[in-house]
């Protein structure tokens, strides 16, 4: 990367937005916690002090020595940042008399200040402070207020150093872009020239450079994360690099055909594993979630091992592979550093596994700076599959986990025709896309129906359809009636074994997007 901005994290549940509003301004950021600085090399162009929730006048409250930052760099302070500053140059932070959370307008602003070019008096702004600054040191300079908070926004006299008191990064602060380019541009002059394209030409470059003529495996799940990584290192290393593909039978209809496939037609260097007698074989009798999730990643893992054993084998005599390509993207590394708080949400049960320590390889990690949409737009860049890209998230332990309570190849079965039904239609429907995640889940309950003169006593399967941003908080979808209407007569008409349908209409939280 030739230029960077670098967020320091004391732990605001809105950290991760503002990296993601920094880069879809094409300028590359790296959120480090404030408590293990990295180094502040040549490429750095500026500094941002995220929030926290902290207050300055907590004993306990997060210190940085600043110094040498503020010497250094231009640095735009948030929230409790901005308190930080003022407090520690000799103002004064006060619990506010009245809290301010919401939508606040700017009834001042200096039109003359850089970092405020182009936002307009009345502009609406989003306030989450129990504190407010009172009194200001000497040499800042008010250049916002709103009718309750008099220091809304300040800039420090002789440095380029700024304070926000609110939050442009929520899309609620209407100017906040132009706040934050203001910021990142004109006072911090980067360039705007990190794209998917020059993403895509450093990174396999760096790939190269750090691999040689190394051999690397991996392994693909046929989503985004893990498909874009491949092509990225397929690109930097070609046939070095050995794909494996594990058909665990838990995948949707076809799909590991399908996406077998298109991993060849990539030019992938790829072998597909069928495994599925080794799963059910493990799986059988297993109802408990957690047990079955745990099942599953052992399987997966000694699948994997001996498919690399069986790579090494095949190398040339003293050629090894030396490396593990995985898909890590930038949510999961900033999740393991980053500082308790808000912020700091554990995802429990997902994505475990990582590198089984038998297994002694290095790891290389292609989109471990990225986030999600950006691996899409990479992947776009990449020419992968439109398929592949659009996809919704699928769980690593599949249809076992929508099979509720106990698994069998039969009911993978009926599972797997009911959701193809569902699936086609949304896409049919022109809802696919529109949707975050959908699946079918088969539900361990029999209930009476009535088909032709005969009593049947079938099972029943639930139809989910959530939208979401990350899959921390969802709310299912309301799909129109009519579409639900025919996804519910075909699957009962088409598939032996069901005999009613039900849409569920639970938001997350409380309930989870998947039911197991
Ligand atoms: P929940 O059900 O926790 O799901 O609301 C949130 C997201 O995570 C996916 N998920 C999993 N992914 N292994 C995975 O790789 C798992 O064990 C797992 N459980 C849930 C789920 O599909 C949704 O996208």
């Amino acid at each position: 990367m030739s230029e960077k901005i670098i967020i320091l994290d004391f732990g605001s549940q809105y950290t991760q937005l503002i990296a993601r509003r920094v880069r879809e301004l094409n300028v590359y950021c790296e959120i480090h916690p404030y408590n293990n600085l990295p180094a502040f090399d040549d490429d750095v162009k500026g500094v941002i002090f995220s929030g926290s929730p902290y207050s300055v006048r907590q004993e306990d409250a997060p210190q940085i020595d600043y110094a040498d930052i503020q010497n250094r760099f231009p640095l735009l302070a948030v929230c409790y940042g901005a308190q930080y500053l003022a407090q520690q140059q000799g103002g004064e932070v006060l619990p506010s008399e009245i809290r301010e959370y919401g939508r606040a307008n700017l009834q001042f602003v200096d039109q003359e200040s850089v970092l405020l070019k182009g936002v307009p008096v009345q502009s609406q702004v989003w306030m989450s402070h129990g504190d407010t600054i009172k009194e200001i040191p000497s040499n800042f300079k008010i250049i916002a207020s709103t009718d309750k908070v008099s220091v809304a926004a300040y800039e420090v006299e002789g440095t380029r150093t700024y304070g926000i008191q609110f939050h442009p990064e929520v899309t609620h602060s209407t100017d906040g872009q132009v706040l934050l380019k203001n910021f990142v541009v004109d006072i911090c002059g980067c360039s705007q020239d990190w794209t998917p394209d020059t993403f895509v030409e450093t990174t396999v470059a760096e790939l190269k450079a750090q691999l040689g003529d190394d051999h690397v495996i991996m392994a693909l799940s046929g989503g985004v994360d893990s498909t874009v990584a491949a092509v990225l290192l397929h690109q930097a290393i070609g046939k070095n690099l050995h794909c494996i593909f594990v058909d665990h039978g838990l995948l949707r209809k076809n799909e590991y055909e399908q996406v077998l496939d298109s991993y060849k037609n990539m030019g992938l260097n790829i072998r597909g594993i069928n495994a599925k007698e080794l799963f059910f074989g493990r799986l059988t009798g297993v109802s408990e979630p957690e047990q079955k999730r745990k099942i599953i990643g052992a399987s997966f893992i000694d699948v994997f091992d001996q498919a690399s054993k069986d790579i090494q084998h095949e190398l040339p005599e003293g050629v090894e592979a030396k490396w593990l390509g995985q898909g890590t993207i930038y949510p999961d590394v900033i999740e393991s550093i980053s500082v308790k708080g808000p912020s700091a949400t554990i995802k429990s049960h997902h994505n475990v596994g990582g590198l089984p320590d038998f297994m002694k390889l290095k790891v290389v990690e292609p989109l471990k700076a990225l986030f999600k949409d950006e691996v899409r737009r990479v992947g776009k860049t990449l020419e992968v599959d439109a398929n592949i890209l659009g996809r919704h998230p699928f769980p690593g332990p599949g249809l076992a986990i929508r099979v509720l309570g106990d698994i069998t190849e039969e009911k993978v079965r009926i599972l797997q025709e009911a959701d193809d039904i569902y699936i086609r239609n949304l896409k049919e429907a022109g809802w696919y896309d529109k949707v975050w995640q959908a699946g079918t889940i088969f539900l361990p309950v029999q209930s009476v129906g009535v088909m032709g003169d005969e009593r049947t006593y079938e099972h029943v399967v639930a139809l989910r359809a959530v939208g979401s941003l990350d899959g921390m908080t969802a709310d299912w979808i309301h799909l129109p009636y009519d579409l639900l209407a025919k996804i519910s007569n075909e699957i009962i008409n088409h598939v032996k074994g069901i005999n009613r349908v039900v849409y569920d209409i639970s938001s997350k939280p409380p309930a989870t997007i998947e039911w197991e």
